[in-house]
């Protein structure tokens, strides 16, 4: 080891740690349901059952923490809060649950280059290995990413009821959740951003940074309208028929 070497300032060799943070605090109002969507039944449990669960059965998570409407209990009372951190400090836009929930992490010893994974409640369809694959692209990226699908179909820009331009493809993709950066450079990002935001990406990138695209490899879409639940629900079934006994959980 050379003289210059030992000088060398110390460096915390501290792996960061991975936290989840599940905004759950909508309201659901294009879903049309009887209450908020992430409460609705879905193939035998709640909505949200199944996304807890994906992230439950994922390895290397410090934590879960999910963000619910003040004085919201219903987690509680569905035996859903028992493998996580609930926090009733949602606010009136996701930004703004985001943002409550990311100082709630603090408390739970969350360190500001901590990576935060940020998962919409309401996207259940999200499976452990998709998680993972966003872990395992972004561990060594500097600035992070999000699952995102490249677009299908053609996209049309619309004026007064009529096309008024195409646009090329070839580089759109459906931002999806989760989407995960460190803690510290998030939680400036979001302030600098406002509450209208509505997702982490668009905040890092007003920050002049470029989030890494990951495909999720699978169905991974927000239940959102009224027809999404029988989608969900289809495509849920479809993976517990698909899975062998053995490695039903
Ligand atoms: N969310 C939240 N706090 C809000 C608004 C949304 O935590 N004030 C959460 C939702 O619970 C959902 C996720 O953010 O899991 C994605 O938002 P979205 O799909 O828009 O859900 P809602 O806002 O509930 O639905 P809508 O916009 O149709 O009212
Ligand atoms: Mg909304």
């Amino acid at each position: 080891m050379t003289d210059s070497a030992l000088h060398q300032p110390h460096i915390s060799s501290t792996a960061p740690r991975y936290w989840a943070l599940i905004p759950c605090a909508g309201s659901g109002a294009r879903a049309g349901a009887d209450g908020p969507k992430q409460y609705q039944a879905l193939a035998g449990r709640p909505l949200v059952a199944h996304t807890l669960a994906a992230f439950a059965a994922t390895p290397g998570l410090a934590g879960i923490l999910v963000v619910v409407a003040p004085g919201d209990t219903t987690l509680e009372a569905q035996g859903l809060a028992e493998a996580v951190h609930v926090a009733d400090c949602g606010g009136a836009s996701r930004a703004a649950s985001v943002s409550a929930g990311l100082a709630v992490l603090h408390t739970l010893g969350a360190l500001p280059q901590d990576w935060v994974l940020v998962h919409d409640a309401a996207r259940c369809l999200i499976t452990p290995a998709q998680i993972q694959r966003l872990m395992a692209a972004c561990a060594d990226d500097a600035v992070g990413g999000l699952l995102a699908q490249p677009l299908a179909d053609t996209l049309k820009v619309g004026a007064e009821g009529r096309v008024s331009a195409t646009l090329e493809r070839g580089d759109k993709w459906l931002a999806q959740t989760p989407q995960m950066f460190r803690l510290a450079p998030l939680q400036r990002a979001l302030q600098a951003s406002g509450p209208t935001v509505t997702d982490e990406a668009s905040a890092i990138e007003a920050q002049g940074q470029r989030p890494r695209l990951v495909a999720p490899e699978g169905a991974n879409f927000k239940v959102t309208y009224p027809d999404d639940f029988a989608l969900a629900e289809a495509v849920l079934k479809a993976r517990l028929a698909s899975t062998p006994a053995t490695e039903a959980v």
